[in-house]
C-alpha cells in the first residue's frame, strides 16, 4: 500500500523490488572482491543455482470463498512468539558490505525495526554484545562456528547467553571452507583479513593460545585464528555442546532425515535445514527438495528452520507449506545492506513479508497451520 500510494504522488520506491533487480544493483554497488565473496558458491555453483530454481517445482493450490481478510503469520518456537515466520540467516563478514563497516549493527537495527529475528554470525565485525544490544526487543540467535579451543567455544556461548541471545545455532557444514572458485581466482578470503574477528578479539580465551598474547603481531593473530577454525564436530560432541548452555541449541546444515532424528535423540532443540546456500559443497541436492523428508523425520518433535535459495515471499510461503517452522533470508538482505544499510535490509524484509502475506490472502490461507495442512504440490521437473 505504501508503495502504491507513493506512486499516486509520483514517487517510486527507493530500492529495487525483485530479488534479481536487487542483486544486479548490489553487484554494481560493491567492490568486485566483496561481490565475489557474497555472490560466490562452491564449484561451478550448480547447487547454488539449483537451490533457487527448485522452488519452481512446487506450487500452492489456491482456495476460494475463504475470506482470508486477516492473516495470522505468527509463529511460536523455543518459547518465543514471533510476529512472522521469517528470520535473517547468519552471514559473516557483513562489515565489508556496509559503508561504515558496521554491517552487523545495521542488520540488527533492521531486525529491531521489523521484528524479524536475526541469527548473528560468529564472524562479525561488531562484538556479539553490541549486536544483541542493537536488536532491542527483537530476539537474536547466536551462530557458533565451534573453534577447536573448547574454552573459547564455551566462552562464546556463555557470552551469548549472558548478553541475551535466545538460542545458539551451531553451524556444522563449515568446519573447513569449500572449493570456491571466485574467491580462489582473486585470492580473496575476507575472513582472513581480520575484519570479522571482533568476537574472538574481544575474548580473553582467544589470546591464551597466542605467543605474545594481545601484543602479538596481526599475522600471528590471523594464523592462530585459522588454526582454531577447522573443528569438525562429531556426534560424540553433542553432550559437550549441550552442557555449555541452557539456551535452545539448533543444528544448522542438517539435510539428511536420519541426521535430524539422531540430533533430536542427542538432545538438541531445533533442526535447521540448509546447504549454506551452495557455498560449501557443489553437486548437492537443492535444500528445499529435502525439507519435507526432514519435516517427516522430525515428526513435530522440534521446530524446523530452513534456508538456501529463498528469494521472495512466494518462496517463503512454499517452504512453510512444505513444513518449515520459520524461513531464513540470506543473500537478498545482504544486497539490501549493500544498497542502503539498515534501510536497505528493512526494505528487503518488508517486501518479502508483504509478498508472503498477500499471497496467503489471495490463495485463501488465513494462517500457517491451514497452509501447512494443504502443503505444496510438486509440479514438475523444473530447476
Ligand atoms: C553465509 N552463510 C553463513 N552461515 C553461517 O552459519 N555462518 C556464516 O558466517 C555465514 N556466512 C555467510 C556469508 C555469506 C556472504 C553468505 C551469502 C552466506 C550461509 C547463510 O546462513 C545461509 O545458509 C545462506 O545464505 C542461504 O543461501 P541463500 O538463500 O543466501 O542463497
Amino acid at each position: 500500500n505504501e508503495i502504491y500510494f507513493g506512486g499516486l504522488q509520483g514517487t517510486t520506491p527507493r530500492f529495487p523490488i525483485t530479488s534479481a533487480d536487487l542483486e544486479r544493483a548490489a553487484s554494481a554497488a560493491l567492490p568486485p572482491s566483496v561481490w565475489s565473496y557474497v555472490a560466490g558458491g562452491a564449484g561451478d555453483e550448480h547447487t547454488q543455482r539449483a537451490n533457487a530454481a527448485a522452488f519452481g517445482r512446487y506450487g500452492i493450490v489456491p482456495r476460494m470463498l475463504v475470506g482470508a481478510t486477516q492473516r495470522d503469520l505468527t509463529v511460536d518456537m523455543f518459547g518465543l512468539r514471533l510476529p512472522t515466520p521469517v528470520f535473517l540467516a547468519p552471514v559473516g563478514v557483513l562489515g565489508i558490505c556496509a559503508q561504515d563497516g558496521h554491517g552487523d549493527l545495521a542488520t540488527a537495527r533492521a531486525a529491531a525495526q521489523t521484528g524479524v529475528p536475526m541469527v548473528a554470525s560468529t564472524l562479525s565485525e561488531d562484538p556479539l554484545e553490541s549486536v544483541v544490544g542493537a536488536l532491542g526487543e527483537t530476539p537474536g540467535f547466536f551462530q557458533l562456528y565451534t573453534p577447536t579451543d573448547r574454552d573459547l567455544a564455551a566462552s562464546l556461548v556463555t557470552r551469548a547467553e549472558a548478553s541475551g541471545f535466545a538460542g545458539i545455532v551451531v553451524t556444522l557444514d563449515t568446519w573447513i571452507t569449500g572449493w570456491r572458485p571466485r574467491d580462489l581466482a582473486t585470492a580473496n578470503f575476507p575472513q582472513l583479513r581480520g575484519a570479522a574477528l571482533a568476537n574472538y578479539l574481544s575474548d580473553p580465551h582467544f589470546f591464551a593460545g597466542i605467543d605474545g598474547g594481545r601484543e602479538a603481531k596481526p599475522v600471528a593473530i590471523i594464523q592462530h585464528w585459522a588454526s582454531i577454525f577447522g573443528n569438525p564436530l562429531t556426534w560424540n560432541d553433542l553432550p559437550w555442546l549441550r552442557s555449555l548452555t541452557e539456551l535452545p541449541i539448533i543444528l544448522k546444515g542438517i539435510v539428511h532425515p536420519d541426521d535430524a532424528r539422531r540430533a533430536l535423540d542427542g538432545g538438541v532443540d531445533g533442526i535447521y535445514v540448509s546447504n549454506h546456500g551452495g557455498r560449501q559443497a557443489n553437486g548437492g541436492i537443492a535444500a528445499i527438495d529435502m525439507l519435507s523428508d526432514v519435516v517427516d523425520a522430525v515428526a513435530e518433535r522440534a521446530p524446523v528452520l530452513f534456508d538456501s535459495g529463498v528469494r521472495s515471499g512466494t518462496d517463503v510461503v512454499k517452504a512453510l507449506a512444505l513444513g518449515a517452522t520459520a524461513v531464513g533470508v540470506g543473500r537478498p538482505y545482504v544486497h539490501g545492506l549493500a544498497l542502503g544499510g539498515t534501510a536497505g535490509v528493512t526494505h528487503v524484509l518488508r517486501s518479502v513479508l508483504a509478498e508472503a502475506d498477500l499471497l496467503m490472502a489471495v490463495d485463501g490461507y488465513a494462517d500457517l497451520a491451514t497452509l501447512r495442512e494443504a502443503g505444496a504440490r510438486r509440479v514438475g521437473a523444473g530447476g
